[in-house]
C-alpha cells in the first residue's frame, strides 16, 4: 500500500506510543492490581513479565506492523494470506472495544475529579469521606455515564482527525509535566508520616504471596501496560517510517512505561498506609488515595487538578490508540470513511461503556462468574485476550516468517546492529508462548505446579 499515513517526525512516533503505553492503566490499574495481589511480591514477577514477555512480543508486534504496512487483522493477511492467523487480528479488534468499555468509564471518572478540584469540593474531607464521596459518585446514573460520553466524544474527535495534528502535539507538553507532577508528588507522598510502610509493602517481597492467580494478573498488567497483545502496537507501527529504530522505540516504550507505574505506586502506597486505606480497596484505590494526598499539601487543589487534567490526557493518549486499532480495522478492510468508520466504533463503545458504568451501581447485582460487567471487561481482555494474542503474535512469526526477512526488518536492512537478536529471537519463538501457555494451564488448574 503506498501514500499511507505515517506520524510527522520522529518525536512524534515515541511520543504517540508511549503515549499509548502510559495511560490509567499505570496511575490507576497498575496500583489497585499491586494492593489486590499482595504488594512487592508481585511488582517483582510483574517486572519479569515485562522483560521475559513483555519486550519479546512488543518488538514482533513492531515487526508485523512496520513489515506489512496494515491494520491489525489486515497484517496477518497480507503476510499469510488464506490462512488463519488474522484470527490475532479479530481478536484485536475485539479486545479494543472491550477495554474502551470500561477505560472510557474510569477516563470519564478523572474529568469528574478534574471538575472537582476546579469549584474546590475535594477539599476539607476526611478519609472516610473521600471514599463515601467515591462510591456514590461511581454508583450513581447520570454523571458517570455523562462523563464516559464526553470522553469518548473527545477521543472520536481526535481519531477523525487523523492521529498527526492532534495527539502527536499534546503528548510533547504533557508526557513531560505528567512525570514532574508524578516526581513531586511522590515527594509529598514519601513525607506523610508512616510512608515506610507503603515502601515497604511495594518493596519487600513475601515470597508466599506469589500465588498463580497473582501471576496472572501481573502478566496481564503487563500486557495491559505495554499495549501489547491486540495489535495496538501494530497499527501504530504501521505508521512508522522504514528509518525509525524499532529496538530502541521498544526499549524506551518499556523503560518510560515502567517507570511512570513504579512513580504512581511510590506515590499512592505511602499513602495508602499514611491514611489507613486497605491496600485492597480495588478499583477506587487512587481515586481515594490522592485526594487525601492532595488534601496535606498546600494549595492542594491547584496541584489536584494539575494532576487530574494530565491523568484525563494520559487517559485520552491511550484510548486513541485503542479507538485507531478498531477504526483503521474497519476502515481498510471494509473500505469506508475515517469518520464513517470512527462513528460505528464510537457507537459500539458507548454501548459497552454504559453497561459497564451501570454496572458498579444499580445494575450490580447481575453478575457472571461473580464479576460485574465493569470487572468482567476488565477480567477477559486483560488476562485471557491479550495474553492469548501476544501468545499467537509470537507463534505467528516464529513459525511463519523467515529468520532473514525478521532481521532485515528490525535491523533496517543491516544498517543498525541488533546485538542480541539471537536471544530475542529465541524468547519470542520459545520461551514466551511457552511460559504464556503454562501460565494459562496453571491458573485453569489443568497442570498445578503451584497454587
Ligand atoms: N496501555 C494503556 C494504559 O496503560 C492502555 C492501552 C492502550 C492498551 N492501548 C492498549 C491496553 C492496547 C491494552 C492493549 O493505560
Amino acid at each position: 500500500m503506498t501514500n499511507r499515513a505515517t506520524f510527522g517526525s520522529k518525536l512524534g512516533v515515541i511520543l504517540a506510543t508511549v503515549g499509548s503505553a502510559v495511560g490509567l492503566g499505570n496511575i490507576w490499574r497498575f496500583p489497585y492490581m499491586l494492593g489486590e495481589n499482595g504488594g512487592a511480591a508481585f511488582l517483582l514477577v510483574y517486572i519479569l513479565c515485562i522483560l521475559l514477555l513483555g519486550l519479546p512480543v512488543m518488538i514482533t508486534e513492531f515487526f508485523i506492523g512496520r513489515y506489512s504496512q496494515r491494520n491489525a487483522a489486515g497484517a496477518f493477511k497480507a503476510l499469510a494470506p488464506g490462512s488463519k492467523w488474522s484470527i490475532i487480528g479479530y481478536n484485536g479488534v475485539l479486545a479494543a472495544f472491550m477495554i474502551l468499555g470500561f477505560y472510557s468509564v474510569v477516563a470519564g471518572w478523572t474529568l469528574e475529579y478534574f471538575v472537582q478540584a476546579v469549584t474546590g469540593s475535594l477539599g476539607g474531607k476526611s478519609a472516610a469521606e473521600f471514599t463515601a464521596d467515591f462510591e456514590r459518585f461511581s454508583s450513581g446514573v447520570f454523571r458517570p455515564i455523562a462523563w464516559t460520553v464526553v470522553f469518548v466524544a473527545l477521543t472520536h474527535t481526535i481519531v477523525i482527525s487523523g492521529v498527526k495534528n492532534g495527539i502527536e502535539r499534546a503528548s510533547k507538553i504533557m508526557m513531560p509535566l505528567l512525570f514532574l507532577i508524578l516526581a513531586i508528588l511522590c515527594v509529598r507522598s514519601l513525607t506523610l508520616p508512616d510512608a515506610g510502610k507503603g515502601i515497604a509493602f511495594l518493596f519487600n517481597p513475601d515470597f508466599g504471596k506469589i500465588t498463580s492467580s497473582a501471576i496472572l494478573s501481573a502478566m496481564g498488567q503487563a500486557f495491559f501496560s505495554l499495549s501489547i497483545g491486540m495489535g495496538c502496537l501494530i497499527t501504530y507501527s504501521s505508521y512508522f517510517y522504514k528509518e525509525t529504530n524499532l529496538q530502541r522505540i521498544a526499549l524506551q516504550v518499556t523503560l518510560l512505561d515502567t517507570l511512570v507505574a513504579l512513580l504512581a505506586g511510590v506515590m499512592i502506597f505511602p499513602a495508602v498506609f499514611s491514611f489507613q486505606i486497605e491496600p485492597t480497596a480495588g478499583v477506587e484505590l487512587v481515586f481515594i488515595t490522592l485526594p487525601n494526598v492532595f488534601g496535606q499539601m498546600p494549595f492542594g487543589a491547584v496541584w489536584s487538578f494539575i494532576f487530574f487534567v494530565l491523568l484525563a490526557l494520559a487517559a485520552l493518549t491511550s484510548t486513541i490508540s485503542l479507538h485507531e486499532v478498531a477504526t483503521a480495522y474497519v476502515l481498510e478492510e471494509h473500505k469506508i470513511s475515517r469518520a464513517k468508520a470512527a462513528t460505528y466504533v464510537s457507537l459500539g463503545v458507548l454501548v459497552l461503556g454504559v453497561v459497564s458504568s451501570l454496572s458498579l451501581g444499580i445494575w450490580k447485582e447481575y453478575t457472571l462468574f461473580g464479576l460485574s460487567f465493569f470487572n468482567l471487561l476488565d477480567y477477559v481482555t486483560a488476562k485471557i485476550m491479550l495474553p492469548f494474542g501476544g501468545m499467537l503474535i509470537c507463534l505467528f512469526v516464529g513459525r511463519r516468517i523467515d529468520r532473514k526477512i525478521l532481521k532485515a526488518e528490525l535491523t533496517n536492512n543491516g544498517t543498525i546492529p541488533f546485538y542480541f537478536f539471537h536471544t530475542y529471537a529465541f524468547f519470542m519463538k520459545y520461551i514466551a508462548p511457552v511460559a504464556i501457555g503454562f501460565i494459562f494451564l496453571n491458573e485453569l488448574g489443568i497442570i498445578k505446579w503451584m497454587v
